[in-house]
């Protein structure tokens, strides 16, 4: 929503009844956030997808609640107009709704951020409560949560069968009852989130969840092209940026090889 000078979740609610897209993208360092930010991005999510794209690891369950510190930290000091939404990591929460609340008073103490994420339905309620309760505003996560991978076994599309589709119904009301200001629909049939969309108050946001979302999120890395080895159906790489990194790069080694660098203008 252009104009606005902070993005609240009170701005979240205010678009979704003006029917105005909300863009989302991920974000982990203060450069890039700094960037994505000044590009006009509403929100920016630091992701538990840093333990994929910027760890290396294959899964997002190995991050720490104190890496997600260190990132929330970096990219708030970045930020000027964006919604800081920050993942509570794999075992930082589901324990109990007393050590949801307390890492999520960790986020947003430590990081100064302004939202806690977490992933799950009806069994993550009573822990979405208690954070409430705190003053920290909710965003809840349904359809593939990639931190119960190995239960579904798979990362293909959620909800697909009539079973698992009703209960992703109920999930969602149950998250707008407990408080949730929006809900992450990640890989479900477009047509089921198009029918969640219309019938919550809050918004939605989508991953591979089709267009009748009231906002979409992708990974910053999928979307500019920095994970060339990752091409779901859902992401578009609106800039091939390993593209044009290796190419400075190559130039870059060969102007130092050739010791065309630097130049007298560029030495004392
Ligand atoms: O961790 C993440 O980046 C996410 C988005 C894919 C929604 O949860």
């Amino acid at each position: 929503m252009e104009g606005v000078r902070r993005v609240t979740t009170q701005t979240f609610r205010q678009m979704k009844a003006a029917g105005s897209p909300i863009a989302v993208l991920t974000a982990y360092d203060y450069t890039m956030a700094r960037i994505l930010d000044g590009a006009g991005v509403d929100a920016l999510l630091v992701g538990d997808s840093a333990s994929n794209v910027v760890a290396g690891h294959e899964t997002t369950l190995p991050i720490t609640l104190e890496h997600m510190i260190y990132h929330a930290q970096c990219v708030v000091r970045a930020v000027k107009r964006a919604l800081v939404i920050v993942d509570l990591p794999f075992g930082a929460y589901q324990g109990n709704s007393k050590e949801a609340l307390i890492s999520s008073i960790r986020v947003m103490k430590e990081a100064g951020a302004h939202a806690v994420k977490i992933e799950g339905g009806v069994a993550v309620v009573s822990a979405i409560e208690r954070i409430l309760e705190a003053g920290i505003p909710v965003m809840g996560h349904l359809g593939l949560t990639p931190q119960s991978i190995y239960r579904f076994g798979t990362y293909k599309v959620r909800a697909q069968d009539p079973v698992e589709a009703d209960q992703l119904q109920k999930d969602a009301f149950a998250l707008e009852k407990a408080g949730c200001f929006a809900i992450v629909l990640e890989k479900i049939p477009a047509k089921l989130a198009e029918k969640i969309s219309a019938s919550l108050r809050i918004p939605t946001i989508g991953i591979g969840a089709g267009n009748a979302c009231d906002g979409q999120v992708l990974v910053t890395h999928d979307a500019l092209g920095l994970n060339n080895d990752f091409h779901p159906r859902f992401v578009r790489h609106y800039v091939n940026l390993t593209e044009s990194i290796s190419e400075a790069v190559r130039g870059y080694v060969a102007d130092v090889r050739s010791r065309s660098f630097p130049s007298s203008e560029e030495s004392y």
